[in-house]
Parts: structure tokens; C-alpha cells; sequence
């Protein structure tokens, strides 16, 4: 059964944690997806962890479109959220709902997720009134590094705290069905997530969210840029990728690989005759 909104929603109703992992491709989806996680999230971090960009600004929609699609092509249970993109949602409402709708039509997302607080909920009740179901993002919300001046914590003065929380009730009420909320103190994303009826899921925001999602870059120790501290390594799988490499490279140049059971074979009598006709 495929999981929905709702599913999420009745979740947190029955106070079961929400699992959420980031996925950019088809073959790291079905692998997610088998294994049971509750939703993908095909975050624009896409643009640091697959593209090489030192931030999340340069990404495209076309990027999100594309990776959007591979995603879709291997959940089979998973809801699929997928971020709007830097630029793609802060000009106009009526350009917000416009590249919402592509990333369901183009990309096959069941949701769209996008980053900011009260300026934003115009875009999220209109999205919203779409049919397109938003989750909204806050804390360190990673399109906005320029203004922060980095990728910095963020809700740990009572001034910037009371704005979050303010934030969360607003994008609440826009319509929003979950909220992710990264890298915010623990006390206070546990305060967010009783006060609101919509599941939050944190980054960096302690255990008490309704529930999680990382990059899969980073837990699975795939991504050799600098880790979040709240990135915890479940998989080495960086060194498993190095240990092969070297090891194909070393029997290629041996002339070890490829070996008889991996080639195929003709009747000696086919060999014999072109032997003849070529030489060799
Ligand atoms: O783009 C992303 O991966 C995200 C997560 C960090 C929540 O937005």
C-alpha cells in the first residue's frame, strides 16, 4: 500500500515514529523503499551531495524534475515529498503553484516540501488549495545560508525561539500537513511538535519530533564533505565503494579479471575457420 499523507498524519495520532531518509536515485529508492522507510524525501541537498555544489542555490527544477522521477520509479510504498528549489516558490504565488504542479505532473512527487515561515504561507495555501499537500521547513532552512552566514543552529535565543514557534502555528494553519524542523534545540522542537496536530520531523532537532530524516549520504558514510554533527553514521558504505575500486583496478591490470565465467563462448570449429580466413 502506498503511503500517504494521512498515513503520516496517523503516525503521529498514534504516537509511532516517522521514519524519512533523503534519495535522489532509482536503485537507493527501492532499496529504502524495501526495506520499509516511511517516506523519501528527494531533497534539493541533492545539489551538494550529487552535483558537487557547495550549497543548495544553484539547483533547478529541471534537477529536482529528473531526480524526482527516479525516485517515484522505485517507491512503491513510500510517500514521496520533493523539495522546491531556491527561487522556485519566493517570487509569485501563481509561479509557486505553477513549478509545485510540475514536480507532481513531471516528477511524480505526492508532496512538495519548501523552507521558510510566515512569508510563505501565502505559497503554501495556494499549493495547498492545488491539491498538492506541502511540508514546511524551518529552523536552518539551507537556501537561506547567505542571510544566516553559514550553516549554523538556529531558535537558541528566546527572540529567535518565539519565531519559530510563531512560524510553525503559521504554517500550520496555512495548510501545511507536516514540518520539517532542522537543526533547532531539542527542548524546543519538542514544544513545536505538542503544539502542533501536523508531524514534525527533525534534523538535527532532537528525539522528540514526531519523527526523523537524514541524508542518506551522510548515515550512510557515502559523502566525504564536512558531516553535520547530527549526521550519525549508520553504514561505511564509502569504504566498501574504495575496497572494490582498488580491487578492480588491481585484477584488471593483473589481467585476473575478467576471469572464464565471465566471458562467453563460441564453437571452437566458428574460431577455427575465422582463424584461418584473419589469421591472428
Ligand atoms: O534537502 C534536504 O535534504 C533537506 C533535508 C536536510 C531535510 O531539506
Amino acid at each position: 500500500m502506498k503511503n500517504t499523507v494521512i498515513t503520516l498524519q496517523r503516525q503521529k495520532e498514534k504516537k509511532e515514529k516517522i521514519t524519512m531518509l533523503t534519495a535522489y536515485d532509482y536503485s537507493m529508492a527501492k532499496l529504502m523503499d524495501a526495506a520499509g522507510v516511511n517516506a523519501l524525501l528527494v531533497g534539493d541537498s541533492l545539489g551538494m551531495v550529487m552535483l558537487g555544489y557547495e550549497d543548495t542555490l544553484s539547483v533547478t527544477m529541471e534537477d529536482m524534475i529528473h531526480h524526482s522521477r527516479a525516485v517515484a520509479r522505485g517507491a512503491k510504498s513510500a510517500l514521496v515529498v520533493t523539495d522546491m528549489p531556491f527561487m522556485s516558490y519566493q517570487v509569485s504565488v501563481e509561479e509557486a503553484v505553477a513549478n509545485a504542479g510540475r514536480l507532481v505532473k513531471e516528477g511524480r512527487a505526492q508532496a512538495v516540501k519548501l523552507e521558510g515561515g510566515e512569508e510563505v504561507c501565502p505559497q503554501i495555501t495556494a499549493i495547498t488549495r492545488a491539491s498538492i499537500p506541502v511540508m514546511a521547513h524551518l529552523g536552518l532552512t539551507p537556501q537561506s545560508v547567505n542571510a544566516f552566514g553559514g550553516f549554523k543552529a538556529q531558535g537558541r535565543s528566546e527572540l529567535a525561539a518565539r519565531k519559530i514557534i510563531r512560524s510553525a502555528l503559521a504554517v500550520e494553519k496555512a495548510g501545511a500537513f507536516a514540518l520539517t524542523l532542522e537543526c533547532v534545540p531539542e527542548p524546543l522542537a519538542a514544544l513545536i511538535s505538542s503544539l502542533l496536530t501536523i508531524p514534525t520531523i527533525g534534523i538535527g532537532a532532537g528525539a522528540r519530533c514526531d519523527g526523523q530524516v537524514l541524508v542518506c549520504q551522510d548515515m550512510m558514510g557515502l559523502y566525504d564533505g564536512v558531516a553535520p554533527k547530527f549526521a550519525k553514521r549508520f553504514g561505511e558504505v564509502r569504504q566498501s565503494v574504495d575496497s572494490g575500486i582498488t580491487q578492480y583496478i588491481d585484477e584488471v591490470r593483473r589481467g585476473v579479471f575478467p576471469g572464464p565465467e565471465h566471458t562467453f563462448e563460441i564453437d571452437d570449429a566458428v574460431m577455427e575457420s575465422l582463424t584461418e580466413e584473419f589469421g591472428a
